[in-house]
C-alpha cells in the first residue's frame, strides 16, 4: 500500500490525472469503476482539460463503483456529475459508459448492475475484475456507498448491493468489499481536514478501525494507493 501526499486539493487532482493517464496508455481496454461524491469533480476537469485529446478515450469502460438511486439528471447523482465534469469534454463512445440506472427499483437495479459486470469485466477468484477502482472516503469512514451502520453488505454475496444513507435514507446501489478488493488497482482520492481523523485511525489501526468500511480494502494482489493532501493527510505520524 502506498500514500501519496500533495500540497492540496489541486494537486493532488493534477497528479492523479497524469498518474491515470499514464496507466491506460499500457491497456487495451481499460474497465474503472468512478466514485462520486465532491472530490472526484476537480480531478474529472483536470482529465478532461490536461488530457481531453491525449488520452484514447475509446479504450476505456466507464462504471461506478455507486451510485444514488436518482435520475441522471438529478444534482446527487454520480452519473451527472460525471457528466458535467468530465464526459461533457471529451470523446468517449456513449457504449462505454455503464451507468447505474438510478431511476429504476433499487434491487432490481443492483441485480441487473451486477450483470453489467459479470458481462463486460473478467472474472478472477469467480469475482468481476475492475483494472481500477476509484474510492473516496466518508467522514465516517464509508467508501463506495458501504457505510459502517452497515458494514455486513461489504461481504454480501451479491456483487452489488441496496444500501441506505445513514442520515438522509437515500438508496444507493454499490459494488461489495470483494469486488472492490479483486481490483488490479485501487486508488483512494481524500482530500481536506474533515478526513484526517479516519484517515489516522485507518492506515495506523487506531482503535475501532475495523468498523469502517474504508479500511477493509485490502486488495487481494492487487494495489492499493491513497492519493491525499496535506490537510487529509496532517494526522499521520
Ligand atoms: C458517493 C461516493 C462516496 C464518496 C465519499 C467522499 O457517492 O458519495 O462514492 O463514497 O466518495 O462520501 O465524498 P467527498 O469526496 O465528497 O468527500
Amino acid at each position: 500500500m502506498e500514500t501519496k501526499v500533495y500540497t492540496d486539493k489541486n494537486d493532488v487532482a493534477k497528479q492523479f490525472a497524469a498518474y491515470f493517464a499514464n496507466l491506460v496508455k499500457d491497456y487495451g481496454t481499460f474497465h474503472v469503476a468512478l466514485s462520486g461524491g465532491s472530490t472526484p469533480k476537480l480531478i474529472f476537469d483536470v482529465l478532461a482539460d490536461t488530457y481531453g485529446n491525449t488520452i484514447d478515450w475509446s479504450q476505456i469502460h466507464f462504471y461506478w463503483g455507486d451510485e444514488r438511486c436518482v435520475p441522471p439528471t438529478d444534482t446527487q447523482s454520480n452519473f451527472k456529475m460525471t457528466q458535467d465534469h468530465l464526459f461533457s469534454k471529451i470523446k468517449v463512445p456513449k457504449e462505454n459508459i455503464h451507468r447505474v440506472l438510478g431511476e429504476n427499483q433499487p434491487m432490481g437495479e443492483a441485480m441487473r448492475y451486477a450483470n453489467v459486470l459479470e458481462i463486460n469485466l473478467d472474472r478472477v477468484h469467480d469475482i468481476p475484475q475492475f483494472d481500477l477502482v476509484l474510492l473516496g472516503m466518508g467522514d465516517d469512514g464509508h467508501t463506495a456507498s458501504i457505510f459502517p451502520h452497515e458494514i455486513n453488505l461489504w461481504n454480501a454475496k451479491d456483487h452489488c448491493v441496496v444500501a441506505t444513507h445513514p442520515e438522509s435514507g437515500q438508496k444507493r446501489v454499490s459494488i461489495n468489499g470483494k469486488v472492490i478488493n479483486n481490483a488490479k488497482e485501487v486508488i483512494f482520492l481524500v482530500t481536506g481536514t474533515s478526513k484526517a481523523t479516519k484517515v489516522k485511525e485507518i492506515l495506523e489501526r487506531g482503535k475501532g478501525y475495523e468498523s469502517y468500511p474504508a479500511a477493509m480494502v485490502a486488495p487481494i494482489s492487487g494495489k492499493l494507493s491513497w492519493f491525499m493532501d496535506e490537510d487529509a493527510s496532517k494526522l499521520l505520524s
